[in-house]
């Protein structure tokens, strides 16, 4: 078994405490992955259990970055009230299609490589929706008229099964089903979009999806991926920093993270935008954020694994990336 850290009699210092809580999670996450059989439900019952599931979920964050990302569309001039949309990569929750449907987005296909998706987690937010009504109307209310809105979110408050859910917002899941081949028909969507997937998928899978987006995409079409390449066992371990992870060289990553559940690909802003320009995407919005502490540790000689070191800071404390883009007319191509 990795890391004997499970191991220790004694108490560790504190130090110690907050560097092996990421450590202890990669341990469980690749315990996990190794199993049998049953390695998601397993992972989930912990999840359930003993980390961050175990309390109701609370769709509001995922309700704003909607919000925000359909205001961000509208400024180049792409609108979502009644567009076709391609979710890559659902997870285990419904929040950002459920959200671009009060939005006013046509119908949602949704697919993920691995059927996540839990009933029990859909009506969590159909629950917060209820509980929170008033609260979520101003989230969306940015964004949707209340004519629009008001009878949606009456219609949902009534809603008593993930199958009904799914069905007033027309959300069309597809799992397992790889978004680098949807099977969809050529030019049946509008928007292409997902939220926090591309950091989890290889580089020659990213360029099948994006190309497939191309193929998929209307005319007027476009692509949307926030995309977060952080550590992402930064998110709970308060004591490392979001770019912890590059001290590893590839083999050392590998070992704590090449598994279903940690897989990360390290990829950088800059490969993003080799990747896009691989794919004659034409750019037509793309956010960074660069995170402060991760450039702080970066120019306080953070040890960087050798092939992250001739790279600039701020490339490497790049932690967001939303990229909006259509497929560029092939007499547009670089020559
Ligand atoms: C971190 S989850 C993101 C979930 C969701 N977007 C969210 O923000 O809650 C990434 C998801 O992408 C899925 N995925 C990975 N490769 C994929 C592919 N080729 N096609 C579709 N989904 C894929 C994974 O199975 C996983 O459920």
């Amino acid at each position: 078994m990795p890391h004997m850290a499970l191991c220790y009699c004694e108490i560790p210092a504190k130090e110690e405490i907050d560097s092996l809580n990421w450590q202890l999670k990669s341990a469980i996450q690749r315990l996990c992955a190794a199993l049998p059989a049953g390695q998601e439900a397993a992972y989930y019952w912990l999840q359930r259990q003993f980390g961050a599931l175990r309390h109701p979920a609370d769709p509001t964050q995922m309700w704003e970055a909607t919000v925000e990302i359909v205001t961000e569309l509208r400024g180049i001039g792409f609108e979502i009230r009644g567009a076709r949309v391609l979710e890559v990569g659902t997870g285990r929750r419904i929040d950002m299609p459920l959200g671009l449907y009060l939005c006013g987005a046509g119908p949602i296909v949704t697919v993920d490589l691995h059927p996540y998706l839990k009933a029990e987690l859909l009506m969590q937010s159909v629950a917060a929706l209820r509980r929170d009504r008033d609260r979520i109307r101003q989230i969306f209310l940015p964004a949707v008229p209340a004519s629009e809105l008001d009878p949606k979110l009456d219609r949902l408050a009534q809603i008593r099964d993930a199958a009904e859910l799914m069905r007033e917002a027309r959300i069309d899941y597809r799992a397992p089903a790889d978004a680098a081949q949807t099977g969809l028909p050529a030019a049946s969507i509008d928007l292409q979009i997902s939220y926090t997937v591309f950091e989890h998928i290889p580089r020659p899978v990213l360029a099948a999806i994006l190309n497939e987006g191309s193929r998929v995409l209307s005319p007027d079409g476009v692509a949307c991926h926030h995309i977060d390449p952080s550590d992402h066992f930064s998110h709970d371990d308060k004591s490392i920093s979001a770019i912890n992870f590059l001290r590893f060289n590839d083999i050392e990553w590998a070992h704590r993270a090449d598994n279903q559940f940690a897989y990360h690909n390290r990829m950088r802003v800059t490969d993003f935008e080799a990747l896009y320009r691989e794919c004659h995407q034409e750019i037509l919005a793309w956010d960074n954020h660069i995170d402060s502490r991760s450039l702080q540790a970066l120019n306080a000689a953070f040890p960087l694994a050798p092939h992250f070191q001739m790279i600039p800071a701020e490339i490497l404390a790049t932690t967001i990336v939303r990229a909006i883009s259509r497929p560029a007319r092939p007499r547009d191509y670089p020559q």
